[in-house]
C-alpha cells in the first residue's frame, strides 16, 4: 500500500477534523500541521502525533516529502496564495471552499494544477452526505426521471453567522448556499446556468451588528435547458447546539421526486443543564465515539485515496469555479435588483483570446 505525507494549514474547526481523520488513516505516513494560534498548534500536534508543527505555512510548503496539502485556514482570502504556492511546489491540494475570491485567481489555480498534473479539489462536503448522494443517485439511475426543478433551503445559527461575517465580507450565497449551488448544479449536469436572480433579506444580523449583513439570501437559477431551481441560505437562527444547521431538499423529476429532510431533528438530548439539544447537527459533522456523524471525514478520506491511489477527485475545480460564478452573479443581482446573465463578462473570452 502506498502511503503519503500530508500537510494541513489551519487547524481550527474543519482543519482539526481533517487532521484527526488523517492521523488515524493508514494511507498517511506522516502528518505535518501548521497553525498560527500557538495553543491550538500544540494541542492538535499532540493529539495527532504530527511530525512537524509549524507556525508559518511556508515552512510546510518547503518540506519536499509532503505530497498532499489540505488548506483549511481562514480568512478565506488566504486561500488563493496558499493554494498557488502549494501547487507551484508540486503538491496535490485539497482547498476548503471558496476556491478563490476572484474568478481570475480560480482560473490561475486550475491552470496550474492541470499543467503540473496535480489533484486539486474544493471542500464541497455535502456531496459526501449520504442523503445528498441519494438524490444524485436517484437522478443518475433514472428513478425520478429527468429533473424538472429543485429547491434547497439551509439555515445555520447566528453564532456561526457572526464567526463567518467577522472574518470575511462574503455573502450567505458565497459562504452557505454555495454548498447547495454546487450540489444542484452537479445534479443537473450537463446543463449550464445562464441566469441568476437573487434577493437578500435583513433582520437580526444587521440589528445586532450595525453592519450591512443580511440574515438570508435566496436565488433563482435558470439553466440552459430551461429548468430553474431555487437555493437559499441564512445564518441568523437563534443559538442552539453548537454550529447547528438545518437543510431541506426537494428534487422533482418527470418520473418521481425525492424530498430530503436533513433538518437534524432526529436525535434529541434533554438535560437539566442545557435543556433540549440536537446533536450531530453541524454541516461538517462530528466524531462520535468510534465513528463519525457527517460528511467531512469521508470527504477527507476520499482526497487521501485520490492522491495515494491516483483516482479522480469527486469535486473538480472547474465545478467549484462554476459555483463561484453563480454566487458572484447572485450578489450582483441582489445589489442591482435585476437578473444577471451568465457567463459573467470576465468569463467570456476576449476577442483576442477567442481568435487565438
Ligand atoms: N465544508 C464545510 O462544511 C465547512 C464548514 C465550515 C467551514 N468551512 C470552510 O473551512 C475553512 C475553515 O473554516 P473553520 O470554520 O474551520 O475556521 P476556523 O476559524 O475555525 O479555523 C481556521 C484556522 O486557521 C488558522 N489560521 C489562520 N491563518 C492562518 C495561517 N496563515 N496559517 C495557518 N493557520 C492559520 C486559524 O488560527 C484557525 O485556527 C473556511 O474556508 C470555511 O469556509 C467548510
Amino acid at each position: 500500500m502506498k502511503q503519503i505525507n500530508v500537510g494541513i494549514i489551519g487547524t481550527g474547526w474543519c482543519g482539526g477534523i481533517r487532521a484527526q481523520t488523517c492521523a488515524v488513516n493508514p494511507l498517511v505516513r506522516d502528518l505535518h500541521v501548521c497553525e498560527v494560534k500557538p495553543e491550538r498548534l500544540a494541542e492538535i500536534a499532540k493529539a495527532t502525533g504530527a511530525r512537524t508543527a509549524a507556525k508559518d505555512w511556508r515552512d510546510l510548503v518547503k518540506i519536499d516529502e509532503i505530497e498532499a496539502m489540505i488548506i483549511s485556514a481562514t480568512p478565506e482570502d488566504t486561500h488563493y496564495l496558499m493554494a498557488r504556492e502549494c501547487l507551484l511546489a508540486g503538491k496535490h491540494v485539497f482547498l476548503e471552499k471558496p476556491i478563490a475570491i476572484e474568478l481570475h485567481e480560480a482560473d490561475e489555480l486550475i491552470a496550474l494544477a492541470r499543467k503540473k498534473k496535480l489533484k486539486f479539489t474544493i471542500g464541497y462536503s455535502q456531496r459526501f452526505n449520504p442523503k445528498f448522494a441519494y438524490v444524485k443517485q436517484s437522478i443518475a439511475d433514472g428513478t425520478i426521471g429527468r429533473p424538472v426543478s429543485a429547491l434547497v433551503s439551509r439555515h445555520i445559527t447566528r453564532g456561526l453567522g457572526k464567526k463567518i461575517t467577522g472574518r470575511t465580507k462574503l455573502s450567505p450565497a458565497a459562504m452557505e448556499a454555495t454548498h447547495d449551488l454546487d450540489f444542484v448544479l452537479w445534479c443537473l449536469e450537463p446543463a449550464k446556468p445562464v441566469r441568476v436572480y437573487s434577493q437578500v433579506n435583513y433582520g437580526a444580523m444587521k440589528a445586532t451588528s450595525g453592519a450591512d449583513i443580511p440574515d438570508t439570501q435566496y436565488m433563482t437559477v435558470t439553466m440552459d435547458n430551461g429548468i430553474s431551481f431555487v437555493v437559499g441560505a441564512g445564518w441568523s437562527l437563534p443559538p442552539g447546539y453548537p454550529n447547528f444547521s438545518t437543510t431541506w431538499i426537494e428534487m422533482v423529476g418527470t418520473e418521481g421526486s425525492v424530498f430530503v429532510d436533513d433538518s437534524h431533528r432526529d436525535v434529541v438530548v434533554n438535560t437539566l443543564k442545557s435543556g433540549m439539544q440536537l446533536p450531530m447537527s453541524s454541516m461538517p459533522g462530528e466524531f462520535v465515539a468510534h465513528t463519525y456523524a457527517g460528511p467531512m471525514s469521508a470527504e477527507t478520506v476520499h482526497f487521501l485515496e485520490a492522491v495515494a491511489c491516483d483516482r479522480p477527485v469527486l469535486v473538480t475545480p472547474e465545478q467549484a469555479r462554476q459555483v463561484m460564478e453563480v454566487y458572484i452573479a447572485a450578489d450582483l443581482s441582489a445589489e442591482r435588483h435585476e437578473p444577471v446573465m451568465l457567463p459573467l463578462p470576465e468569463s467570456r473570452p476576449t476577442a483576442s483570446a477567442a481568435a487565438r
